[in-house]
């Protein structure tokens, strides 16, 4: 849990409602996307605090795992597992041999949470969907397809910089009406002022918070690393900590070698910059690494 969690308001308060509409009979899906580090897990810990506080059951365990070689719909096997199923056996191997026995495991996994759900309701969560396998995801899709009139609230968490196996599925939930999507920017500068003072345990100048908020983007698990190398003196490191650097590092590894010298340029030039329009400007890595559609950088292949 966050050691002191700040700000949120409006998405808590979504939370909050979505939960009690579960409870109230009406089931709900909530996606949560944001880059990361910008707070997800922790929203979905505080979802977790809530639906306890209202006597709800939670199956946390849904974590999907980066590591090779986990089984398929290991999410759900998670919160099946966490919800009481640990003797149930619904992960028929037959499913990955057409849609009829796929549709089989869909249902009678639907079926077991629908039933867990009732009466005291139930939040399940389901963290980290960017590295959850396919099956999952359309398991999911099922699930938001029936979870009308049942007390089951879902809530699944994504960095929506890293959507590549998620991007049909997620298509085919916005079209549910069971789904609302909550996205998640970086905090403002009162709230970045809020969670330095719970980090350092001392009252941080608000000029210092803001030059924290202007370098970090309010993005709170870089705050939260900046925020342990304050002097007391509240002087800003000029080094970057090391989890800045390795959260870094991992975010440009994962660009194609245009983009990243992209990004590198970019980050000498500053927090704003446009992309160079001269015929002379050397435009080759921009368009090659240019995702118009969605004005975001193209990941690597
Ligand atoms: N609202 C908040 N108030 C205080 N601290 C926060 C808040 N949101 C996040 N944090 C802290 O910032 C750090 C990163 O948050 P979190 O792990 O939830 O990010 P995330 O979006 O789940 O990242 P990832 O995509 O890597 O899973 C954690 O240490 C968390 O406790
Ligand atoms: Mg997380």
């Amino acid at each position: 849990m966050a050691r002191q969690f700040v700000g949120r308001e409006r998405e808590r308060q979504l939370l909050d409602a979505r939960l009690r509409d579960a409870l109230a009979g009406d089931g709900q899906v909530v996606l949560v996307a944001g880059e990361p580090g910008v707070g997800k897990t922790a929203l979905a810990e505080f979802a977790v605090t809530r639906a306890k506080s209202l006597d709800m059951t939670v199956g946390w365990g849904g974590r999907a795992t980066e590591e090779e070689g986990s089984p398929p719909y290991w999410p759900f096997r998670q919160v099946v597992k966490a919800t009481g199923g640990v003797g149930v056996e619904l992960w028929d191997p037959r499913a990955d041999r057409g849609p009829g026995e796929r549709f089989r495991l869909f249902q009678a996994v639907t079926e077991f949470l629908l039933a867990a759900a009732q009466p005291a309701g139930l939040l399940v969560v389901l963290d980290d969907l960017q590295w959850a396998d396919p099956a999952s995801v359309l398991l999911l899709v099922h699930l938001a397809r029936n979870v009308a009139g049942s007390r089951l609230a879902v809530l699944g968490t994504f960095r929506h910089t890293e959507t590549g196996g998620l991007r049909a599925g997620l298509a085919e939930l916005a079209r549910e009406s069971a789904v609302s999507r909550i996205r998640l920017d970086g905090l403002t500068e009162t709230e970045v002022g809020q969670q330095l003072a719970g980090v350092t345990g001392w009252a941080v100048p608000a000029t210092v918070a803001a030059a924290i908020c202007e370098r970090t983007q309010g993005n709170p698990f870089f705050v939260a690393e900046l925020g342990r190398l304050l002097g007391s003196s509240g002087e800003v490191a000029a080094e970057l900590p090391a989890g800045v650097r390795d959260a870094v590092r991992a975010r440009l590894g994962r660009l194609s070698a245009d983009c990243a010298a992209v990004v590198s340029a970019a980050a000498v030039a500053g927090p704003s910059w446009t992309r160079p329009r001269s015929r002379r400007s050397p435009t080759g890595p921009w368009l090659r690494c240019w995702r118009p559609s969605t004005r975001r950088l193209a990941p690597g292949s």
